[in-house]
């Protein structure tokens, strides 16, 4: 896959999932716009992008803020000309008993999760309507599809982010964009201290780098004729 000449905007850059998007990215050529609430650990991540040779704009940005994901994606158009390529990937994922959670709890999951993925979308959608291109990858979750005990608001959320891109996905299919979701099961973002080998036929976690590899597929221009899907990253997960 080769991303010269394109411009990827990803959320939640900093650590994790997102770095390994980012530097997937990076490592195929694409200009980038990576952002994260977390600033250092951000920094760390645009040098390890900008050692492969591309562009990379660096914002600190939190995606619960509309006003701020605005001024970004109108900065960004406007340094880049455009941009080509959206991931949605920042969110949280708090473990916790529903029944001993609050109103306050699901909202921060509903700010960060959904309108974080909703903000996003809808301030960069409009120029790729305008250049017939787009490709709009949103992280999802294997919780959105099976439900997962002990992290019920999370779930819901994820199940809205897979809903979200099927309908977006119809709505602009006659124009040139995609719309896509891909449904991490257990990605070992801690450094091999949180493995849970338990939840898959393969005995492993998987890697970032492996959930990556399906982000800049369906991200590609390969990928042309790929809409509305959700896909599973998940080694072939046991139902937990
Ligand atoms: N790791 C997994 O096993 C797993 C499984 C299923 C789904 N996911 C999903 O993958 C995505 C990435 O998760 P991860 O495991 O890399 O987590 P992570 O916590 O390592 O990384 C998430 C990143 O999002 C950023 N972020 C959080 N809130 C933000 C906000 N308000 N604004 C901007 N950035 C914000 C964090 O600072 C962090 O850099 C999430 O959407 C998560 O729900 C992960």
């Amino acid at each position: 896959m080769n991303f010269k000449g394109k411009t990827a905007f990803i959320t939640g850059a900093a650590k994790g999932i997102g770095k390994a998007i980012a530097l997937g990215f990076a490592k195929n050529g694409a200009d980038l716009i990576l952002t994260d609430i977390l600033a250092d650990e951000l920094s760390e991540t645009v040098k390890e992008a900008e050692a492969f040779g591309v562009k990379v704009k660096e914002i600190k940005l939190d995606v619960t803020d509309e006003k701020a994901v605005r001024d970004a994606a109108e900065e960004s158009v406007k340094e880049f000309g455009k941009v080509d390529i959206l991931v949605n990937n920042a969110g949280i994922y708090p473990k916790r008993a529903f029944d001993e959670s609050t109103s306050e709890d699901w909202k921060k999951t509903i700010d960060v999760n959904i309108l974080g993925t909703l903000y996003p979308t809808h301030a960069l959608l409009p120029q790729m309507i305008e250049n017939g291109y787009g490709r709009i990858v949103n992280i999802g979750s294997v919780a959105g599809v099976y439900g997962v005990s002990y992290f019920v608001d999370y779930s819901m959320t994820k199940g809205a982010i897979i809903s979200f891109t099927k309908a977006l996905a119809k709505y602009v299919a006659d124009k040139g964009i995609t719309v896509n979701c891909v449904s991490p099961g257990s990605i070992d973002v801690h450094g091999g201290k949180k493995p849970m080998p338990e939840h898959s036929f393969m005995g492993r976690a998987g890697t970032p780098e492996e959930l990556a590899n399906a982000v800049l597929f369906v991200a590609s221009d390969e990928a042309s004729y790929i809409s509305g899907q959700n896909y599973l990253v998940d080694g072939c997960r046991k139902q937990m």
